[in-house]
């Protein structure tokens, strides 16, 4: 005879305290012992998930009112923004801003007529975030502490804001992660995201100036007359990623190396392998890539972090390599590969590069922390 078996009130009980990212020790604390969690994990009811918990020194930064005011205070990002919120978010609208910092998206999406704002925050500026909402008499926006993916919004959402670019787009992995849990949990089948879509771009440069002073270059050359030049080959010190100011700007060729989609991807998608070419129209130097992006943030408006483009707080990134001279009408060749290591579960970007003529596959990976 077959047993008929349910769910039991405990079993009920243990399941509506289950939420997404639990740690082990938490499951262990419901009544789970480890073997029990293995079956469960065995049967796929389980899994492991990443952890969105940024670390304590990235707290520490985004606790504090220096990069908080950093953000607010480029009105090319922050206004942005608004101009988003105000086309996608109206009354009767439920919003929720992953990593709302000072607040100040979530006023903007109260401010456009949102009947509820949940302001998710998993730093100390929480505190700050809900003294400006009351300060601004901002009644329907409420601020939550702690970590977003454990956030419970109690009934679907019309819009997610998240502001998780850095400063080449991929290094908030951990804060996009957060924001994939909160969409896959809460947001309604037609719910709006902003932005909705990123595109990541490299430009080959030719710069003697930027070569020298933050790339390949100094070292090459003999140092007031002696030969440093064992520092680079011996790869005791490598140049590393360079956030660059305006002045730096001398672009041969740009190409689009990823793109992705904010309503149905999810942090998996930065890590990726691409190869591509960048053409040399007149004959020039190769001195390294500078990286910029676009975000989607709206039908119609996009905002652009290129050198053309107006400065904001994510300036350009200057990734240096070894001079390559590369003749008129002649390409150099790219492997670009993002990719998370266990141990620092920080996003590295790795650059092979090959000239006119040489082999990609026998040319050296130069990788960058994204920090
Ligand atoms: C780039 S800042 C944006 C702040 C604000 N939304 C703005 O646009 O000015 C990202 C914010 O998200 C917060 N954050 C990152 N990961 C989070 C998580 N898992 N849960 C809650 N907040 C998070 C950070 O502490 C930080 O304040």
């Amino acid at each position: 005879m077959t047993r008929k078996i349910g769910l039991s009130a405990q079993g009920r009980a243990f399941l509506s305290t289950l939420r997404i990212g639990q740690g082990e020790a938490e499951l262990e604390r419901l009544g789970l012992d480890p073997e029990a969690i293995g079956t469960l994990l065995a049967a796929g009811l389980l899994e492991e998930q990443g952890t969105t918990m940024p670390p304590a020194d990235y707290q520490d930064t985004f606790g504090g009112w220096r990069s908080q005011k950093g953000m607010l205070i480029d009105d090319e990002r922050t206004l942005g923004f608004d101009r988003a919120i105000r086309a996608q978010v109206g009354p009767g609208d439920r919003v929720v801003d992953v990593g709302t910092g000072s607040g100040i998206l979530a006023m903007m999406a109260a401010r456009a007529g949102a009947d509820k704002v949940y302001a998710l925050e998993v730093t100390a500026m929480a505190d700050w975030a809900e003294r400006l909402a009351a300060r601004n008499g901002l009644a329907n926006m409420e601020v939550v502490r702690g970590d977003a993916a454990l956030f419970d919004a109690g009934a679907p959402v019309d819009v997610l804001i998240g502001e998780f670019a850095g400063m080449w787009f991929l290094e908030e992995w951990r804060h996009y992660a957060a924001f994939c849990q909160v969409r896959d949990r809460w947001l309604k089948p037609q719910g709006r995201v902003i932005p909705s879509a990123a595109r990541l771009f490299l430009s080959a440069v030719d710069s003697r100036k930027l070569h020298h002073e933050r790339g390949w270059g100094f070292f090459d050359q003999p140092v007031y007359g002696f030969d440093f030049s064992e520092v680079l080959t011996s790869g005791a010190h490598r140049p590393a990623r360079y956030i660059l100011s305006a002045e730096w700007k001398s672009i041969v060729a740009t190409q689009e190396i990823a793109r992705f989609d904010f309503k149905s991807g999810n942090e998996r998608d930065y890590q990726f392998t691409t190869e591509t070419s960048f053409l040399y129209q007149a004959s020039g130097m190769f001195h390294g890539f500078i990286g910029h992006f676009t975000l989607d943030m709206a039908p119609g408006q996009t905002m652009s972090t290129s050198c053309g483009a107006r400065e904001t707080c994510w300036h350009q990134s200057y990734f240096p390599m070894p001079a390559i001279p590369v003749p008129a009408g002649q390409a150099i060749t790219a492997r670009l590969r993002s990719f998370l290591t266990a141990d620092t579960e920080v996003l590295k970007f790795g650059i092979t590069v090959a000239g006119p003529g040489q082999d990609l596959n026998t040319q050296a990976e130069h990788v960058f922390d994204l920090e």
